[in-house]
């Protein structure tokens, strides 16, 4: 008779495989509009063509294989060396500009070297709670689906980058605004405890799943607050509109130095996917060519931190830290901690704009009542991963649970939080941390302003 732990070992397989079989359909789904030739350019060093993400989440399944399933032949050196990213640990690979300067292995041989991954990997999931390992298998396997996850939504920024409205996303309606969201609330200072720590079971109540967190939203630790108020809404573009029309592109005053000198360099004048028409500014989506007054009550995206801190500037307010966003996204009501602004149950349709509302774009401010915090601050989980002063550094404490996955971004970046429209729900929560670099803006970047409690 199987013992209560290799029960659990199983019942987690079981879980694993159907996430497997979930995550790996999605990736598919996403680049099914594309043309042939669209999955082999690279329209800027930034983003890799679609082609190579494809290759690239199956690559990470395939080091599993390597180091896991005995007398496993990897598929081609090739491969090995086009579809890793940037691990050191697995041997050489092609620079990240030049991903998009090789017209093999082409889409066809990608697709079927994905479909022997995932041929393989069936079967040895199917198997793996009769490993010695396969407590640790288990957690690597998790891990690569969320990475999956993760490439699922750089998919997602790249084809926006390489086809924008050209590309037939099958885009659904935007909720209405039911809500005129407006002014800062008031959050109290005091001990707060940053950062993920599993509360209540360990399974969330959708789908079954069992938590799942980064190495570094961990360990949970204090730290200390003062009063602070934050925006209930992101900044929208109209609000933005109005820091363009201020003049403020062309104020040092209000940039930091890298600012201001990447202002002149690039020639910036508005956020990216901002064409002035007529004297006219226009925002270009996966929809098509909108004046931006039509868009005037959505989310800003697609500003970088530099230009995030200019409109905070200008506007006599900042940014957030990460603790203070943290804070004012988890406390309740009765003062205790939950695990997203809602609650603690996992995203759904109703609460926040992910992947799974099928918009591909940010939605009204306003259209997701449900999903505010305690303190009515909306639209912190979806639609902009939101920008914060906060250095992308290690919590006290942090303990590396996978080489070169994110310990080796520490340096120079900045923190974002809350997801966007082009998130999966069960990969967001309100502790995780994502980080650009200050001046990235092709990801779907936003923000909402703090300041100090008068
Ligand atoms: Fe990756």
């Amino acid at each position: 008779m199987a013992s209560p732990i290799q029960m659990a070992t199983e019942s987690r397989s079981q879980e694993i495989s159907a996430l497997y079989q979930s995550v790996r359909a999605r990736t598919l789904e996403i680049v099914a509009p594309l043309e042939i030739e669209d999955y082999v350019i690279q329209t800027a060093e930034f983003m890799s063509p679609p082609r190579w993400h494809i290759g690239h989440t199956s690559w990470f399944f395939e080091t599993v294989l390597q180091k896991y399933q005995p007398g496993y032949k990897h598929y081609s050196d090739d491969f090995l060396f086009y579809f890793n990213s940037y691990y050191e640990g697995f041997g050489a690979r092609i620079e990240r500009p030049k991903r998009g300067t090789r017209s093999r292995p082409t889409v066809a041989e990608t697709k079927k070297y994905r479909a022997h991954i995932d041929e393989q990997m069936t079967q040895f999931i199917a198997r793996v709670s009769e490993h010695k390992d396969a407590d640790e298998i288990l957690k690597i396997l998790r891990l690569g689906l969320e990475h999956e996850m993760q490439h699922q939504e750089l998919l997602v920024y790249d084809i926006k980058h390489l086809l924008c409205d050209q590309f037939d996303a099958p885009i659904k309606s935007p909720p209405p605004s039911v809500e005129n969201v407006s002014g800062m609330a008031e959050i109290e200072g005091g001990l707060f405890e940053l950062g993920y720590a599993a509360t209540g079971s360990s399974r969330s109540v959708r789908e079954g799943l069992s938590h799942f967190a980064w190495d570094n939203e961990k360990p949970a630790h204090k730290v200390f607050l003062e009063d602070f108020q934050i925006e209930r809404a992101p900044v929208s573009n109209g609000d933005y509109l109005e820091f363009i029309k201020a003049g403020g592109y062309q104020d040092f005053r209000w940039w930091h130095s890298a600012g201001w000198t990447q202002v002149k360099d690039d020639n910036w004048q508005a956020p990216l996917y901002w064409e002035q028409h007529d004297g006219q500014w226009m925002i270009r989506d996966f929809a098509g060519l909108h004046p931006a007054e039509d868009k005037s009550n959505e989310p800003v995206s697609h500003v970088s931190f530099l230009e995030a801190s200019a409109y905070a500037k200008w506007a006599g307010k900042r940014l957030p830290t990460e603790a203070e966003w943290e804070k004012a996204a988890t406390v309740s009501s009765e003062n205790t901690r939950k695990n997203f602004p809602w609650g603690d149950t996992v995203a759904d349709e109703s609460r926040g704009n992910l992947f799974e509302n099928g918009l591909w774009s940010v939605a009204p401010i306003g259209s997701f009542p449900e999903g505010q915090s305690a303190k009515g601050c909306h639209q912190m989980i979806g639609d902009v991963w939101e920008w914060t002063t906060s250095d992308y550094v290690p919590y006290p404490g942090f303990k590396s649970e996978f080489d070169e996955y994110n310990d080796k971004w520490f340096v120079g970046q900045k923190v974002l939080r809350g997801g966007s429209f082009a998130t999966p729900q069960i990969h967001i929560r309100a502790t995780y941390r994502n980080f650009f670099y200050p001046h990235e803006r092709w990801m779907i970047g936003g923000f909402r302003c703090a300041k100090d409690s008068d």
